[in-house]
């Protein structure tokens, strides 16, 4: 008789090693691979081939009239916003973050507004006890509005709880690491407890109908916590951002199967908890009356969303002859110092004398190419000591040769900033104009210099 085969999983990426190790082959953490269950035999085991012996499906044609599924709003105009228009029936929505950002917040709130709107919402914590979740949404002037709450982790505990109920809008589990499976062995949080406990609350959301939200944990590096396949099980995959030590959060979308990955939330934690955030620019922007060198608003985008960031930079003369330092804040570092080689390279401006420091305003993070120009400008400006025109936004990307290209969706972003008070815009040639905005344009860095810092000497 053949012996019983040994399988190990990495409980990190939920990789099957045929071997014990002490580190994971596929993903490089160590002490994650565990010994796991053997698959069961099922009862067509026996059967070899999977050739035959199948029900006959339908095949359908791809034309046919189907209804768009029903969609519900939250209440919470961000979070619809980032969900492509509500919670749809039967769906899974897994949201992942850090630890503190704000998910049970969110998603108490957002229980909190469909009960109150007449929905049955159930929520399901087994991170913290009843009581402390209805602490927080008394602190929140929630405590009044009809959520059915539970402390549980028990799946087949909280199955058979909600099937002999009316059905529910909305089921919130908070977290999918805390739940457990009784037909598999092993702790919750292992791969196969979450794959296990996350498939059986989905198979319930598609009978039910009922919008099921998990939130997930996040590892170190930002990734969802144990296993990917977590995300393959359910149709949307938000992630909730921001740091700690600010109060914005932006909730992302990464994968939809209704919707758009573009869109995202906007919200702001305060003493009441989330508050929505309608015009994130005005969140971006310090205060911007004074003239001073070196600051320059970026008319950034964030899925479809204009947003307008404040881009600093400041450069300080070395004494000694010591290497240079760039430090950089919420912007990519390499960007920053090809921006500098460009500057130096052909328009002649060196800053190999200066350290340089750049900061993007409001703990916001800026990846966009096209935020070179502004980036370049607030180094001129820095570097001159030379105020910008103060109601000037910039946009633009950088090439290598010191020409310059238009951002994608110029017009939308220009749109905003005019709309936010600004008057002009530095930009490249062929920049198709925005309503409003006076462009300024230029056609290479060089000109850009010129155009700001003409009487420079060396
Ligand atoms: P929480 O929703 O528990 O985060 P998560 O579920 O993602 O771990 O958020 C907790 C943090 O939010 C905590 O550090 C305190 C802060 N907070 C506020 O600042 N204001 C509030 O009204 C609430 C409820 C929380
Ligand atoms: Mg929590």
């Amino acid at each position: 008789m053949a012996k019983a085969q040994r399988r190990y999983e990495c409980q990190a990426c939920g990789a099957v090693q045929p071997r014990w190790a002490g580190q994971c082959g596929d993903c490089g953490e160590w002490n994650t691979i565990t010994e796991a269950q053997a698959e069961a035999l099922t009862p067509f085991s026996a059967k070899q081939s999977l050739a035959a012996g199948g029900r006959r499906i339908e095949l359908g044609a791809l034309d046919r009239e189907t209804p768009l599924p029903p969609r519900t709003p939250t209440g919470l105009a961000e979070l619809d916003r980032a969900l492509g228009g509500g919670l749809v029936a039967g769906s899974a929505v897994l949201i992942g973050g850090d630890p503190g950002i704000g998910k049970s917040t969110l998603l108490l709130q957002a229980a909190a507004r469909m009960a109150l709107a007449g929905r049955q919402v159930v929520y399901v914590t087994g991170e913290e006890a009843a009581d402390q979740v209805r602490l927080r949404a008394r602190r929140l002037g929630l405590g009044q509005a009809p959520v059915r709450l539970a402390a549980a982790t028990s799946v087949r505990d909280i199955v058979t709880t909600l099937s002999a109920q009316a059905p529910a809008t909305l089921v919130i589990i908070d977290s999918i690491q805390t739940m457990h499976a009784d037909t598999l062995e092993g702790a919750p949080g292992t791969v196969s407890q979450v794959r296990a406990s996350a498939q059986e609350l989905v198979r319930y959301a598609k009978q039910s109908g009922a919008a099921l939200v998990l939130v997930g944990h996040v590892t170190k590096d930002g990734q969802l916590a144990g296993p990917r396949v977590l995300e393959h099980l359910v149709d949307t995959v938000l992630y909730f951002e921001g740091e700690r030590s600010h109060q914005y959060r932006i909730l992302r979308a990464v994968k939809n199967r209704f919707g758009g990955t573009d869109e995202i939330g906007v919200f702001a934690m305060g003493p009441e908890g989330l508050g929505e955030v309608a015009n994130p620019s005005a969140l971006f922007l310090t205060e911007r009356d004074e003239e001073v060198s070196g600051s320059v608003v970026f008319a950034g985008l964030e899925g479809t969303r204009p947003v307008l960031v404040e881009i600093q930079a400041l450069v300080v003369r070395l004494t000694s002859g010591a290497t240079p330092r760039r430090a950089v804040v919420g912007a990519d570092a390499s960007r920053l110092n090809m921006i500098l080689a460009v500057l130096e390279a052909r328009c002649g401006l060196s800053f190999s004398q200066y350290e340089v420091y750049l900061n993007v305003a409001g703990g916001f993070s800026v990846r966009d190419p096209a935020a070179d120009l502004a980036v370049a400008a607030a180094l001129v400006s820095a570097l001159t000591d030379t105020p910008l025109p103060p109601h000037m936004i910039a946009l633009g990307e950088v090439a290598l040769s010191g020409e310059l290209r238009p951002g994608a969706h110029a017009p939308l972003r220009l749109n905003e900033a005019a709309k936010l008070g600004f008057t002009s815009a530095l930009a490249p040639d062929r920049t198709e104009g925005g309503t409003g905005l006076k462009l300024l344009r230029c056609a290479s860095l060089a000109a850009m210099v010129d155009r700001f810092a003409p009487a420079r000497d060396g």
